[in-house]
């Protein structure tokens, strides 16, 4: 009997050595951990993935935590585990927004992997419906405020002036502030008189909007002026 087990020992001995690494029993251990993720309210793709694999054996299992608390991840369409990553299908800015963590765990115990920030790249409407006009007297400059609406995400900004498909250009008396959307205009002309409509863009998110017109006046010198001396 003893005889015999030794004899096996013998035969098996060879072949466990062989056996790779992955099989010797150990911890989880991650291979991929998840990424911030910035993800586009513009964009066709309607899922989320937020990367998570890891080694072990016992093969481990995963879980995850949004800010801290556990994703139920049995009832729900939402969410999607695809291997140890967690897929998010179509999501929501509000609901989805936070801090990510997968666990790994097999019977030696838990990990946890470092924190993935999911954010939103998005631009809102503008929420003005009308602007006052402005009024500014010829050869005096004059600054017309974007005011962009809420967003996440870098914004461009350019100016139409009445129905012009065309941009206003930038030159010698013409700037917009890629800081604040603002138009600047320098010594301003009668030709200057008109709408003017700040367009925001958004790259990340893949949205454009368009703000209210401002009109811009001629101010009439003489009254006021007369009134001051009054
Ligand atoms: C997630 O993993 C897939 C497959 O390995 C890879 O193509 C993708 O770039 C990863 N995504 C991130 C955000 O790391
Ligand atoms: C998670 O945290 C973010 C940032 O603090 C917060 O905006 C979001 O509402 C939180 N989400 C949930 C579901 O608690
Ligand atoms: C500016 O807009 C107002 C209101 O929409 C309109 O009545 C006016 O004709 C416009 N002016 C020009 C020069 O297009």
């Amino acid at each position: 009997m003893e005889m015999m087990l030794l004899w096996k020992l013998i035969i098996l001995l060879p072949f466990m050595n062989c056996n790779t690494e992955e099989d010797t029993l150990h911890g989880p251990i991650f291979t991929q951990e998840p990424y911030d993720i910035t993800y586009s309210m513009g964009s066709a793709d309607p899922e989320i993935l937020l990367n998570c694999t890891a080694k072990g054996y016992p093969l481990p299992y995963y879980r995850w935590k949004q800010n801290g608390t556990d994703i139920d991840l049995t009832m729900s369409y939402h969410y999607r585990l695809v291997g140890g990553s967690l897929a998010i299908n179509n999501p929501h800015k509000k609901q989805d927004i936070g801090t990510y963590q997968c666990l790994a765990t097999n019977s030696f115990g838990t990990i946890l992997s470092r924190k993935a920030k999911l954010q939103f790249a998005y631009l809102e409407n503008f929420e003005t419906k009308t602007r006052s006009t402005v009024s500014v007297r010829e050869g005096q400059g004059v600054v017309l405020l974007c005011g962009p609406p809420s967003h996440y995400g870098d914004l461009s900004y350019a100016w139409i002036f009445n129905n012009n498909p065309l941009y206003v250009q930038e030159d010698s008396r013409r700037f917009v502030s890629q800081e604040t959307g603002n138009l600047y205009i320098a010594k301003v002309e009668p030709s200057d008189v008109g709408n003017y409509t700040c367009i925001v863009a958004n790259t990340k998110a893949e949205q454009r909007v368009q703000g209210p017109p401002t009109p811009l006046l001629l101010r009439n010198d003489d009254r006021s002026e007369a009134q001051l001396e009054c």
